[in-house]
Order: C-alpha cells, then structure tokens, then sequence
C-alpha cells in the first residue's frame, strides 16, 4: 500500500512535524513550505545516501558547493536570461493567469469544473514568455533600475559545476571519464506552483553533472538511468511506482541531444493511468553544450567568438589520443522535495488494531527513518525506570540516531512512532529493573521480543540493517 493521494501526505506532515506551510501565522506564502524537526533529518538522510552512494562509493567523482547568485554573465551564456521562460496567458473574463503547456493541470478559477480555456466565457490573451529567473541586485545600488548590479538566484546548480569545470580538473588531476556532484537550493518563479512540495519557487536539487567522451555518452546515460532507478527502490520507492517517459524532439531543451525523466506515481487518485505520473528527476545528455559556451575559444559560423567575456577554455586534453576537445555532459538531476515526498508517499501504510481503529504506519527505510530506536519508560513517575530508559538512550545513540520519550501513555507512544516511521521502540518496565532485560517492538509487525540489555545495541544494529 502507498498514501491514496497527496493531501494525505500534506496532513500527516504537518500533524507530526515533516512539513508546515511557510510563514503561516502571516497568512502564508504561495507554494513556500518550511521543513520541521522530522523533515529537515529526512531530507538530509536522502541527501546523505545519494551524496554516499555516488561522491563517496564511486571513485569518479567530486563533490562541490558553488555560491546561489554567481555573475549575470553566468546566466547570459548557458541560455537562461534568453530561453528559460514559460509561455503565459491570462483570461480577460476570470483574471486568472495561466502556463499556456499546463491549461490541462488547473481549473479555471471560475468554473472548478474546466480547464481555462474549455468554455466559451473564457477569453485567453495572446501568450507570452515570462522569464522564471528571480531577480535580484548585488551591492549598494543607486537605484532598482541598475542593469550593473543586476543578478540572479540561481535556477538550477548545474551551471555553478561546469563554470568550476577547469578548478576541479586541475585541482582532482582527474581523466575523462569523470563527474561533479552538487547539492543546493534553487529558484524559479513558478507561474504555476503546487501540489505541496511538488512544484514549488524555492526548491533543492541534486544533481551531477557526469564529463564524458561523445561516443561514451550513450552508454553511461543509459547506466545512470539504470542506476537511479536502483538508487529509488533502495529508499523504498516501489519499482511499480516508476516509469521512465523519453522526451520528443519537440520537448528537448535546446542543449539536450537526449532527456528521459524518471516518473513517480504522484497522484493516484486519477482515473488515467498516465496522468497518475509526474516527473521526479531528469536523466538528460546536455553534449558539449555548456563546456563550450561558457569558453572563451569556441567560434560560431561566420568565425565570431560565442562568448567574448570568458577568460578560461573549458576544453580536455586527452594524453593518450593526443585530442583536444569539449567533453559531453550526462547530467541526472533530482529534486530532493519531491524524492521526499514520493518517499512518504510509497512508505505510507495503514494497518486495524485489535480494536477495530486504523493506524498509521510510516515504513519507511531505516536509512532514512529520522529516528532509528526510541527509549520509553512504562512509568515516568518511577525514577528508576526514567533513569534506565534514559540511560539506555545514551548508550544507543552513537550507534544510531535514538530518541527518549515519556510524553503519553505507551499506546499513544506506539502509534506516534509507527506514524512517523521509527524502525523500533524499546520500553522499559519493572520487570527490567529487576532482569535487566527490555521489549523491542517492531513497527511493522508490533511484535514485541524481550532482549537484554547488554546484547541490545548488537540486536537493535542487525534488525536495523535487514529491514
Ligand atoms: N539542470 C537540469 C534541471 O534543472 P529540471 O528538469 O528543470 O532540470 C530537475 O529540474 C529536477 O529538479 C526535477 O526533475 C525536479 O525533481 C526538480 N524541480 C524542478 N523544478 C522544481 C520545482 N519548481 N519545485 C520542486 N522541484 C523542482
């Protein structure tokens, strides 16, 4: 079982601390959402396990934190000042204002029934393009108006790793083939945001950035969108849950040779199958676009350099064929919201009591759970009892991320931490005063053990790494 749709999901996060909307006592802010306790640890445990997995398991790549706002000139030559844009429309009837390529994904503010544009009350302007790029000014500026001081938030990381390109080369001493891996903030003004943490103006990516030879390009595209696929179903993302969609010629951007995003199941509740799918991450090979625009060598047609600010050339030279060139790029970029949110989504389960009550269960991986054990006392006014529990926790936690809670009686204790997906709970009683033995439960099974104290650390670390 995963979550029946997202508004599911959106209640549980802020009833339990995941997710709340962001400046909410003001009212909110479209689409801004501002991550709690649990939601800043599981979004740092799916940062973690991509960052281990590709920057320190595989021996080809190099990690990197380039600055947000970076030199205009940055956004003139990858294309973002000209091309990144949405084509808008507004209705002259409803006032409402639209993304031209997403009329079928709202309602018309009027009539919730239709799409903008379905009834003939509504009057659609000509579209035009709206750049997404949040502006803003650096420096102590005479006026808002300073085209010097003009800079941006950065829309994606990606161009933070290629104008790095040379430091890293030359610092790393690496050969072809290699990759750049980076993970931060970006920001796009959404014309469109919602559905939770889905589309959002402020979001986070991951995303590598992979240096190859042109030939080589297919085949290590091929293996990332092999690999990302693994990489989900290890956090617990269910393979039926994915699907791959490859983009037209018509949908590529003007740097991509190849794109092909990885779906998740976002919105189940849908009749058609294939509206169920949106894109969670993009697989896409960018060719020798972006080593080359952002060079100061490379000319166009009439012999006219493409770029005549750049002061580096971003060209390889490979020692064994004697060739100079610009390498192809295979970039698999993630947003780290909506990785967790389809990881909610597919760890969502709900299981009946004895009683006949639903309750729900947060399977989540141990991985990524945000707490791993929690130690809770059968009697908090037993200072033996607290004194061991608490104790317990102490020697637990190096070994992983563990929890002391006594604020409810052991049921309402249970069931908080089977909603917020802790792998085990250990209750300390009286009986382990005297035998010095304690009750995990399981959160899948609530099947409760007696284990001993001095063995509980070991038991706890096996059951952790099985599940
Ligand atoms: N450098 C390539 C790039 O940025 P993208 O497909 O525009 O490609 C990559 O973005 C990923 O970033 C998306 O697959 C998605 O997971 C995430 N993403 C993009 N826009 C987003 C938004 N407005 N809100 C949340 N996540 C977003």
């Amino acid at each position: 079982m995963s979550a029946p749709n997202i508004e599911t999901i959106v209640s549980l996060a802020k009833r339990r601390g995941f997710v709340f909307p962001a400046s909410d006592i003001y009212g909110g802010l479209g689409s801004s959402w501002d991550y709690g306790s649990l939601g800043v640890e599981l979004a740092n445990n799916i940062k973690q396990s991509w960052w281990r997995w590709l920057v320190h398991e595989r021996d080809d790549i190099e990690g990197l934190d380039s600055s947000i706002i970076q030199n205009r000139l940055v956004w003139k030559y990858s294309g973002h000042e000209t091309t990144f844009s949405d084509p808008l429309v507004d209705c002259r009837n409803c006032k409402g204002r639209f993304r031209l390529d997403k009329l079928q994904d709202v309602n018309c503010p009027k009539h919730q029934s239709i799409h903008p544009g379905e009834d003939k009350e509504c009057d659609l302007t000509e579209a035009r393009e709206f750049n997404l790029m949040f502006k803003t000014t650096v420096g102590a500026i005479s006026s808002d108006e300073d085209e010097t001081a003009l800079a941006y938030l950065r829309p994606e990381t990606a161009q933070g790793i290629f104008v790095n390109f040379a430091n890293v080369l030359n610092t790393s001493r690496r050969k072809l083939p290699f990759g750049i891996a980076q993970i931060g903030k970006a920001f796009r003004n959404e014309v469109t945001p919602g559905n939770f943490i889905f589309r959002t103006r402020e979001f986070e990516q991951m995303e590598l950035e992979y240096f190859c030879s042109a030939e080589d390009a297919p085949r290590v595209m091929q293996e990332f969108i092999d690999e990302f696929q693994k990489w989900f179903n290890s956090l617990g993302i269910s393979a039926e849950n994915l699907k791959l969609y490859e983009q037209s010629k018509e949908e590529l951007a003007h740097y991509a040779e190849r794109t092909v995003d990885v779906l998740y199941r976002f919105f189940p509740e849908r009749d058609d199958e294939e509206k169920q799918f949106d894109e969670l991450m993009g697989i896409a090979n960018r060719t020798d676009f972006d080593l080359k625009t952002h060079s100061k060598k490379p000319e166009d047609a009439e012999g006219k350099r493409i770029n005549s600010d750049s002061t580096e050339d971003l060209s390889y030279f490979d020692e064994a064929t004697k060739q100079r060139f610009y390498p192809y790029v295979i970039e698999p970029s993630v947003g780290v919201n909506r990785t967790l949110l389809a990881v909610l989504m597919d760890a969502y389960t709900e299981k009946t009591n004895e009683k006949g009550e639903t309750r729900v269960i947060l399977k989540l991986k141990p991985e990524l759970a945000p707490i791993k054990v929690a130690v809770l006392p059968l009697a908090k006014n037993k200072p033996e009892i607290v004194a061991m529990a608490k104790d317990l926790k102490k020697q637990l936690l190096p070994a992983m991320r563990t929890v002391y809670d006594d604020t409810g009686g052991i049921g309402k204790l249970y069931a908080r931490q089977d909603e917020i997906g802790t792998p085990f709970c250990v209750t300390v009683d009286h009986e382990s005063l005297e035998d010095e033995a304690v009750t995990v439960r399981d959160r899948d099974t609530w099947a409760q053990e007696r284990i001993k104290v001095t063995e509980l650390k070991e038991y706890l670390q096996k059951r952790l790494s099985a599940l």
